[in-house]
C-alpha cells in the first residue's frame, strides 16, 4: 500500500520542506514553496529510477586508454552565435538547456537552428507543448524555413513523446518547453519540480543511450510560479541563458554551465521581422562613433565579452550635492568597485568629492565587470569633475590599484586592434606593453593615476 505524504517544494530550486515557509532557506526565493502530494511508493520507485539512470550508461569496465574519444564530432547548428557558445557545435548525447523569460525568442532561435540542422541532413524532431502545428508553421514562414524537412510534433504527454522518439530515432530533439511536458504517472501538474525533474531524467536516459542531442527550452519567471530551470542545472550538460540587456530588440545568450565548451562567451542577437539575426559588429551596439563628440564626462574603453572586444562608453556626472551624505550611483558597473576607485582618486589625485554627487553609467545599458574599465571610469569622473572633455579619438584601458597604480589587462592587443578598427587614433594604457600595434595608432603608456590625469588633461 502506498501512503500519501505532503512536501512543500521550492519551485525555484527544488528544496523540500515538511511545512510551509514564506522564504526558501536554500535559494532565498520568496513565496516559492508549493504543496506537493507524493506517494511514498512513487518516491521509492523514482529513487529506483535514479539508480537505473546511472547504471544505464555503464555497460562494462574498460580501460581509459582503450577508448577513442570522438572529439572531432561536433555538430554545428548553423546559428553562428549559438555555435560559438556551444564550442563549435553539439556533441553526441549532449543535453543543452536554453532558459530565459517568456517572449525573449527561445522558440524562434531553436526553430531556426532545428531547421538548419535538418537542412544539413540531420534527422531533427521539434516537439512543442506550447504551440499548435499551425502556429509553428506560421512562425516557420516568418523565418523563411517553411520548406525544411524538420519533423514536428505537438504533444505534452511524455510517454507519447518517448514512443515517437523510439519510432523516429532522431539525431536531434527539441523540447519546447520542459515546463509544459508531463508524465501521466505523476499526480503533480506540469511545470512543478517533480514533473520537470522526472521528464528531464527520462529524456536524459534516452539521449545518453542513443547519443541523441537535445535542446530543452525552459522559462524563467521572477515570481517562481513555474519550476525554475535551476532544478535541471545539475542534470544537463549545458545551460544557456537568453536575455535582453536593454528594452529593445537586442538579446544576449550566455553560457552558465558548459561541459563541452566555454562559459565566458556571449552571443549577440537582434530580433527582427524575420527572426533572430546575429549581430556582426558588437561594438557598434554600444558605441556610435558618428555621435561621439567631445563632452565632459565621457570616456571610451574596450571591454572583453568572452573572447570578443567591445567598445564601451563610460558616462559620469559629478555635481554639487544638496544632501549631508553625497550620493554615488552606478548603472552597469559594480558600485563597490566604483566606490574604491573614487576613494583611490581622492587619495592619490587629491580630488575632493565629499561634497559631490557622482553618477556613473555605461551607455547602451550593458553590464560589465571587466577591471580593464577602471581607468576609463576614473577618467570619466575626472572629466566631469574638471569639466574638461577627453579627446574623442582616445580609448582608455587599464586596471587601477588601491595604490593608484595602473595595472596590466588581459588581451591588450585584441582590445587595441578593435579600438583602431573603430576609428580611434590613440590609447591610454598600462606602461610596459606598448609598441606592438599599428604604426598609425599611438600608445600612451601610464603607470599611475597622476600620469594618466596629466596625459588626458595636460595637468589641468
Ligand atoms: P518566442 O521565440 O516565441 O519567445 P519564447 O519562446 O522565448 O517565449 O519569441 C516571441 C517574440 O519574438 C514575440 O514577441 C514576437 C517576436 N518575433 C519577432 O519579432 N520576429 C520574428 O520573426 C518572430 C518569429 C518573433
Ligand atoms: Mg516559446
Amino acid at each position: 500500500m502506498s501512503r500519501l505524504k505532503t512536501v512543500y517544494r521550492c519551485q525555484s530550486c527544488g528544496f523540500g520542506a515538511a511545512k510551509f515557509l514564506g522564504q526558501c532557506p536554500s535559494c532565498q526565493a520568496w513565496n516559492s514553496l508549493v504543496e506537493e502530494v507524493v506517494e511514498e511508493s512513487s518516491l521509492a520507485s523514482s529513487s529506483k529510477n535514479r539508480s537505473r539512470l546511472l547504471t544505464d550508461f555503464s555497460s562494462e569496465i574498460v580501460s581509459l586508454s582503450d577508448l577513442k574519444p570522438e572529439t572531432a564530432l561536433r555538430l554545428p547548428t548553423g546559428v553562428l552565435e549559438l555555435d560559438r557558445l556551444l564550442g563549435g557545435g553539439l556533441v553526441k548525447g549532449q543535453i543543452a538547456l536554453l532558459a530565459g523569460p517568456p517572449g525573449i525568442g527561445k522558440s524562434t532561435m531553436i526553430l531556426q537552428a532545428a531547421a538548419l540542422l535538418s537542412e544539413a541532413g540531420q534527422k531533427t524532431l521539434y516537439v512543442s507543448g506550447e504551440e499548435s502545428l499551425d502556429q509553428i508553421s506560421s512562425r516557420a514562414k516568418r523565418l523563411n524555413v517553411e520548406k525544411s524537412r524538420l519533423s514536428l510534433l505537438s504533444e505534452t504527454d511524455l510517454t507519447k513523446i518517448l514512443s515517437a522518439l523510439e519510432s523516429l530515432n532522431p539525431a536531434v530533439l527539441v523540447l519546447d518547453s520542459i515546463q509544459t511536458i508531463y508524465h501521466p504517472d505523476l499526480d503533480s501538474s506540469p511545470g512543478t519540480v517533480a514533473q520537470v525533474r522526472e521528464c528531464a531524467a527520462q529524456i536524459l536516459r534516452f539521449s545518453k543511450n542513443k547519443g541523441m542531442m537535445v535542446f530543452l527550452l525552459g522559462h524563467v519567471t521572477k515570481d517562481g510560479s513555474v519550476a525554475g530551470p535551476r532544478v535541471l542545472e545539475h542534470i544537463v550538460d549545458t545551460v544557456l541563458y537568453f536575455d535582453s540587456e536593454r528594452q529593445d530588440a537586442f538579446r544576449v545568450l550566455r553560457a552558465h554551465k558548459n561541459r563541452f565548451g566555454p562559459t565566458d562567451e556571449a552571443g549577440f542577437f537582434e530580433m527582427g521581422a524575420s527572426g533572430l539575426k546575429e549581430v556582426k559588429s558588437v561594438s557598434s551596439l554600444f558605441f556610435d562613433g558618428s555621435k561621439a563628440d567631445e563632452k565632459p564626462g565621457r570616456a571610451i574603453s574596450i571591454a572583453m565579452e568572452g573572447s570578443r572586444p567591445i567598445l564601451i562608453e563610460v558616462q559620469s556626472l559629478v555635481v554639487s550635492t544638496k544632501y549631508p551624505l553625497p550620493r554615488r550611483m552606478a548603472t552597469g558597473l559594480d558600485l563597490n568597485r566604483v566606490l574604491v576607485l573614487l576613494a583611490a582618486m581622492e587619495k592619490h589625485l587629491r580630488l575632493r568629492l565629499e561634497d559631490k554627487d557622482v553618477f556613473l553609467n555605461l551607455a547602451g545599458g550593458v553590464k560589465i565587470s571587466d577591471p580593464a574599465l577602471d581607468l576609463a571610469v576614473c577618467a570619466s569622473v575626472l572629466s566631469s569633475a574638471y569639466d574638461a572633455a577627453i579627446a574623442k579619438d582616445m580609448a582608455i584601458v587599464g586596471e587601477v590599484s588601491l595604490l593608484g597604480d595602473i595595472g596590466n589587462v588581459s588581451h591588450l592587443e585584441q582590445r587595441l586592434k578593435e579600438a583602431a578598427k573603430m576609428g580611434f587614433k590613440k590609447a591610454l594604457m598600462p606602461s610596459g606593453k606598448e609598441g606592438n600595434n599599428a604604426p598609425s595608432f599611438q600608445s600612451i603608456p601610464v603607470s599611475d593615476l597622476k600620469q594618466a590625469s596629466a596625459a588626458i588633461f595636460g595637468g589641468k
